[in-house]
């Protein structure tokens, strides 16, 4: 018998236990083991009730990891969860922590579910590109009603136990002694000889076709533009669930979750998965020391520092913000005083935990307030004077062993470090815009940075929540590379042809919610143009130039936030094309004596997406990214690469590494040095290897 699964007996209740640390998740071992408790308690007319629970902190929080794309060994959890709905005597699933996915699936085909309160569960199978596949298409409508059933699938998130009992989906939800509340209800349900209440007869949820006919119709019609190819089968499978027989809407869900398994986009959304997890293995913790951080100081209180300082008030860490003066000071505060309160209005904070943020956090004009914080985060101007300064000043006021960290987009680290006295304190903090809200968050590990301060850094991020990936120290680490790469090949099609809304156009038709001008446009030009600037004097006469966006800017045009850009904004249909943008771009072609020709929107999105898988490349071979899968999490969590393409490493990996090499010497005599293809290319394709085969464990 499984080690994973036990059978005990209360009088005539049998409880079934599974026990398969740290989340009980529905591996082999448990199917196992629960398919031969059954057939024993099958077979045991002794046997007047069932309870199912689970030992630990969670009742089944899903199938294995593990197993995630892979044929199942039988037992099949569908399977399973038709024995259990077929047991001759009442089963009950006692719930407590998070029973998602097949835990759920598992809780849904007993007879009756009793929660403890604060538990939670959901289906959150949409995220991995997948579906329920173990009934829970099936019960979920016949217990909650189409539209409910959608939500939860759809939506892929968990409700609470006190809204999953008002919805019907669970019996009960108790406060306390949940074991001792399932044992009383089997006993109950034993005393009024209750027999077995499958949930496949159960009609509650659907007893009004009509009115269940129309939510699925009007699912699909908000759907119909999704690109996931789960949502039209689990809109379907939702419908079969009101329409047809259990039996064959079973098969339904059967067929569309293995159609979904095998497909390209479920095996991009495993992988961003996994690559998450993954971007947080560094070498860097093996042996290191985790620094204590209690109090975190802010440099610079704009656009970035105040988030930043959000998002550690939100970790619950106490914060010293500092500004050269009392009135960026204010501004600064009364941004973060603001955020907290939409945060009120819209519910998603109370108004104590608002004052208490507020307590939490300390504004000053004296860097010496910063000399009892464990780590202070750096977010003044983009200028290397500047950043130099406010080095050198923390250098005097921190104490020893206290961590600086910059929070620059672009500037070299390791100069920066050199010109204090402890370089090894010092550390990247890429965030993202808006800092409390993007999930990105680049490690810059410089030449002398301490492992410690880099085993730190990991930690921190888990606590602000955000996803971290390490990056060597290069102008623009990663993000901003490959970013930089993606912009060059976008530009250098402007110039040959293509329009700004074009290039947007198929880049959201792959995937990403708003195109790169429309991005240059939101962040304001006026900042790659200071960068552009600031690199002219280095910049390699030979290498071939894009003016178009300097011409924009020379016309005080910086996107939104003059009203003008890429796009002009204010009107009432939204943004349009702005004309004078074209006839730059004519007159830039004209001069360069170009003439124009189409792109197809295959075109522009091969050009685009190679170019970023080539810099990811270089990025792997120059040791920048630890292995393909960071460069990937990176576009996902601060770029908006649609996370059902894996991001630009994967999408190389399914588009084909000779197809993708291809491409990039077909446009190689246009400019040579851009895009000539790393090669690690020639490499891969030679031994019939992929990208994913370089990101190990
Ligand atoms: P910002 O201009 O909005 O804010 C900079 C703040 O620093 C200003 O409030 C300024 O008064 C303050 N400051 C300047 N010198 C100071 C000093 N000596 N002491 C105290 N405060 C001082 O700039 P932003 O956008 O917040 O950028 C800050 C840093 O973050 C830059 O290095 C930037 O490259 C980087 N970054 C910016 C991102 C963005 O999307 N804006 C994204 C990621 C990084």
């Amino acid at each position: 018998m499984s080690l994973a699964v036990s059978l005990e007996f209360e009088n005539s209740v049998a409880v079934v236990t599974i026990n398969n640390p740290p989340v009980n998740a529905l591996s082999h071992s448990v199917r196992q083991g629960l398919w031969d408790y059954l057939e024993q308690i099958e077979r045991n007319s002794d046997i007047k009730a069932v309870i199912l629970r689970a030992e630990g902190r969670t009742f089944p929080a899903g199938a294995d990891v593990r197993e995630f794309g892979r044929p199942r060994t039988p037992p099949i959890l569908s399977k399973i969860c038709d024995r259990i709905e077929a047991l001759p005597t009442p089963v009950i699933a006692e719930i407590h922590g998070t029973a998602l996915g097949g835990g759920f699936e598992l809780a849904l085909a007993c007879h009756y579910r009793i929660a403890d309160q604060t538990a939670r569960m959901g289906l959150p199978e949409v995220g991995l590109g997948v579906l329920p596949g173990g009934g829970g298409t099936q019960r979920l409508p016949r217990l909650v009603g189409a539209a409910q059933a959608l939500d939860m699938i759809i939506g892929g998130k968990p409700v609470s136990a006190p809204a999953a009992e008002a919805l019907g989906l669970i019996d009960r939800a108790v406060k306390k002694n949940l074991h001792q509340a399932a044992l009383a209800s089997a006993l109950n349900l034993i005393d009024h000889g209750a027999g077995p209440r499958p949930t496949r007869d159960r009609v509650d949820g659907l007893s009004n076709v009509a009115k269940y006919n129309s939510e699925v119709a009007a699912m699909r019609t908000r759907h119909a533009k999704s690109p996931l190819a789960n949502i039209p089968r689990i809109i379907n499978c939702v419908e079969a669930a009101v329409l047809l027989p259990f039996e064959a809407g079973i098969a339904m869900e059967r067929q569309a979750f293995d159609e979904c398994e095998t497909g390209p986009q479920a095996e991009a959304l495993r992988h961003a998965f996994f690559a998450e997890r993954r971007a947080a293995k560094v070498p860097e913790l093996k042996g290191a020391e985790l620094r204590e951080i209690h109090r975190i100081g802010v440099v610079g209180a704009g656009t970035m520092g105040s988030g930043i300082a959000i998002a550690c008030l939100d970790a619950g860490f106490p914060v010293t913000l500092v500004e050269r003066n009392v009135e960026g000071l204010q501004a600064g505060i009364s941004k973060i005083e603001k955020n907290y309160e939409r945060s009120v209005k819209k519910g998603r904070i109370d108004e104590t935990t608002r004052q208490n943020r507020m307590e939490q956090l300390n504004g000053t004009t004296e860097m010496q307030d910063l000399g009892q914080v464990d780590l202070v985060i750096e977010a003044v101007f983009e200028d290397e004077e500047v950043k130099r300064g406010v080095f050198a000043q923390l250098d005097q006021v921190m104490r020893p062993g206290a961590i600086l960290a910059t929070n620059t987009s672009y500037l070299d680290i390791n100069a920066l470090a050199d010109t204090i006295s402890r370089p090894e304190d010092v550390v990247g903090y890429h965030f993202f815009s808006p800092a409390h809200i993007m999930k990105l968050l680049e490690i810059v590990v410089g030449a002398k940075t301490h492992k410690d301060v880099v085993a730190t850094g990991f930690a921190l991020a888990k606590k602000l929540r955000k996803v971290p990936v390490r990056a060597g120290v290069a102008d623009g680490f990663i993000g901003n590379r490959v970013l930089a790469s993606y912009r060059l090949a976008a530009d250098f099609m402007l110039e040959e042809g293509a329009s700004p809304a074009e290039i947007d156009a198929a880049m959201r038709d792959f995937g990403f919610p708003v195109g790169p001008y429309q991005v240059l446009d939101m962040a304001g030009l006026d900042i790659s143009w200071a960068r552009r600037k600031r690199l002219a004097e280095t910049r390699d006469p030979k290498e071939r130039y894009v003016a178009i966006g300097d011409r924009i800017c020379e016309q005080g045009w910086f996107g939104q936030k003059t009203g003008r850009g890429y796009y002009i904004y204010g009107g009432e249909s939204g943004p349009v094309e702005n004309p004078d943008v074209l006839t730059i771009i004519a007159q830039e072609r004209a001069a360069k004596d170009i003439t124009p020709r189409a792109f197809s929107v295959e075109e522009i999105q091969m050009r685009c997406l190679s170019a970023m898988a080539n810099e990811g490349a270089r990025l792997v071979e120059e040791g920048v990214a630890l292995r393909p899968s960071d460069v990937d999490v990176a576009k996902l969590y601060g770029y908006g690469f649609p996370r059902h393409r894996g991001g630009p490493m994967m999408w190389a990996d399914q588009n084909g590494l000779l197809a993708v090499e291809n491409a990039l010497k077909s446009y190689q005599p246009e400019e040579p040095e851009f895009w000539k293809p790393s090669p690690i290319f020639a490499e891969l394709i030679k031994n019939g290897r992929h990208f994913s085969d370089l990101n190990g464990a």
